[in-house]
């Protein structure tokens, strides 16, 4: 192995072109490929920027061409030489540096590499524990590294739009308390304080509140927020968050502020124009019309209700439901009649995977006849009242769902994404956004018997709504608000309680008990005798809004050094287990075996 010694890089790998040839340059980089033409070797040398062919040719030094026979997969060069053209038909225009290669003539060899357990080539699809595993390696693929380009690309245009708005950037503690985002604590145990822990933040909802009533007026900060809840594909224990919080405000002000940054973003990072204000939809009406609060608006396959025109129908099920108070929703896959018993079979076990119990089809025939094992227990006005409110035509396929209501919505909603799946009807290339507005304040939790906050117990009520607190929780709307892309939810906030009389009232509405309130809020609560400000904000899922922008399905494939499903790190085998030691010293006595 040798040293850079005096050789400085000159240009990195992507950048050399045809106004370039001549020059002598130094590259530094690793092999990504090596091919041997009859005694000319070429390498095509890779940084994160890019790739540049390099040629060593025995005629321009014997000793380097002898040296380059020995080159393997990542290692890594610095090489110095001139610019030459292609020789005519060996351009590459795929190529940003394309039409020229390099003519070493001196090679130094900085490192070696062993065989990297997975080749490094875009085409090759590699496990996921593999490419965890060895993350920096994954990391060195032009699309791994773009990603996280992209990332810095997109973390600068928040900063940028934010500084511009007259926002602050504050940091707020990581070894703090738990918070009320609803999902389980990551805790941390106080060696100085036993028996006494931290929670790692859900978010820095209570600092950022503080802040406020610190007279901060504008506060940002794009910030690691920990849960420690089930993980999906767009969920990871540890996530950023762009979380801001602003004073003397109302809806509209944030609506503004959040469409400005977004629109900064995308400008950025795709070179779009996005037109807001972006459309809003009440929680209600995306329940309605698309059975989930984060409705996926780039295509149709609207749910419609039919309860009223099946409630007296032959099919006992469905009467049977109705009677229970629940409610018959249908889809109409438009076109979709040639789907087979086999792709109905699918839908049908699909659809079950959220709770449906069954899912009644009708194909409608060229005659206009239904095709379906449910047609002969519905009368003919039936049918035509079906079809009217279903819009069905010929050779469409309609899907029903009779259950009682959180059923009917998941089932269908799932089903309406699948359909969309199958048909393509949905493009990566499409953003469509949608606010979610008017979510209600409290929901029921059958779990706990009791009342909990829909976002979080420091969300302000709609004004009008609190003479239902006492009577009916259940109908209060709250100054809640989504931003949802392409059916993701990727921000969400709300306008904040700021007068303690309130948040004494909404706490107990959520039973909260005074002690509770004293043990877990007393700060809070004490901060908003103390001249808190009116104010709201939101927070942004960073890592989603990146998964969208850059294609991929996975928030992990934009977080440098992201989790597995099951929470651990394969390249640090975090969670790793400690010494007893280490543990009597927290004060923490282990039950379990080492
Ligand atoms: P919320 O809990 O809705 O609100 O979180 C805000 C946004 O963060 C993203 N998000 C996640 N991303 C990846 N992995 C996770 N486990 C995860 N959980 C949430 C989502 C979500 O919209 N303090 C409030 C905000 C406020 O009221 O200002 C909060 O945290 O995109
Ligand atoms: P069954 O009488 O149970 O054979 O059901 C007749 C048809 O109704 C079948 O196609 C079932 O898939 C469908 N079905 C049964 N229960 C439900 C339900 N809760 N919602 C929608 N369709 C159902």
């Amino acid at each position: 192995m040798e040293s850079m010694g005096t050789l400085k890089r000159t240009h990195h790998c992507n950048i050399l072109n045809k106004s370039n040839i001549g020059e002598e340059v130094t590259l530094m980089g690793w092999v990504l490929r090596r091919r041997d033409h009859g005694g000319v070797i070429f390498i095509d040398l890779r940084d994160r920027r890019g790739i540049t062919q390099v040629v060593f040719n025995p005629e321009i030094n014997p000793q380097v061409h002898a040296k380059a026979h020995g080159l393997r997969g990542e290692w890594v060069l610095a090489i110095k030489g001139l610019v030459a053209a292609r020789p005519e038909g060996m351009t590459n225009p795929k190529l940003a540096t394309g039409e020229i290669e390099v003519m070493v003539s001196e090679l130094r060899i900085l490192n070696q590499s062993q065989t990297p357990p997975f080749p490094l080539d875009e085409e090759v699809e590699v496990a996921d524990t593999l490419r965890l595993k060895y993350r920096y390696l994954d990391l060195r693929r032009p699309t791994m590294a773009a990603n996280l380009v992209l990332r810095h690309q997109v973390a600068q245009a928040v900063r940028g739009f934010l500084n511009d708005e007259d926002f602050l950037e504050i940091e707020t503690p990581v070894l703090t308390r738990s918070t009320p985002e609803g999902a389980r604590d990551y805790l941390v145990p106080s060696r100085v304080n036993q028996g006494r822990f931290f929670a790692l933040p859900q978010s820095p909802q209570l600092f950022k509140q503080l802040l406020m009533v610190a007279g901060m007026d504008r506060y940002y900060q794009i910030v690691r927020c920990f849960r420690d809840e089930d993980l999906r594909a767009d969920r990871q224990p540890e996530f950023t968050q762009v979380d801001f919080e602003l004073s003397f405000i109302d809806e509209e002000d944030i609506y503004q502020i959040a469409e400005g940054m977004i629109c900064s973003v995308f400008k950025a990072a795709r070179g779009m124009d996005l037109a807001p204000p972006f459309p809003r939809i009440t929680y209600a009406e995306a329940m309605e019309r698309f059975g989930t609060d984060r409705p996926d608006l780039r295509f149709g396959l609207e749910l419609v209700e039919l309860t009223e025109i099946v409630k007296n129908c032959g099919l006992q099920v469905f009467r049977n439901i109705v009677e229970q108070g629940g409610m018959i929703k249908s889809i109409n896959a438009k076109g979709c009649a040639h789907y087979s018993r086999k792709d109905l079979d699918d839908l049908t076990a699909y659809a079950g995977q959220f709770g449906a119990k069954g899912l009644a089809w009708v194909k409608i025939k060229p005659d206009g006849q239904w095709q379906s094992p449910i047609a002969k227990f519905f009368t003919p006005e039936e049918q035509a009242a079906m079809v009217a409110a279903m819009g069905a035509e010929v050779d469409d396929l309609l899907f029903f769902v009779a259950d009682q209501p959180g059923v009917v919505h998941q089932a269908l909603s799932e089903l309406r994404l699948e359909l969309a799946r199958r048909e393509k009807l949905v493009s990566k290339e499409e953003f469509s956004f949608v606010w979610v507005t008017d979510f209600p304040l409290l929901e029921y939790d059958h779990e706990a018997k009791r009342h909990v906050a829909v976002h979080h117990p420091f969300t302000a009520p709609r004004e009008e709504d609190l003479p239902l607190l006492a009577s009916e929780p259940g109908k209060v709307r709250s100054r809640a608000y989504d931003l949802v892309l392409n059916g993701t939810e990727i921000g969400g906030g709300s306008i904040r309680i700021h007068r303690k009389d309130l948040q004494e009232t909404v706490f107990a509405a959520l039973g909260i008990t005074s002690e509770e309130i004293k043990d877990k809020f007393d700060f809070l609560v004490q901060a908003l005798e103390l001249g808190a400000p009116p104010h709201g904000g939101m927070a942004f899922g960073l890592d989603r809004l990146l998964m969208i922008l850059a294609g991929r399905d996975s928030i992990r494939d934009v977080i440098a050094f992201p989790k597995t499903q099951k929470a651990t790190c394969p390249l640090t085998e975090a969670p790793s287990p400690v010494s007893r030691k280490q543990l009597t010293e927290l004060g923490l006595r282990p039950d379990w075996k080492e």
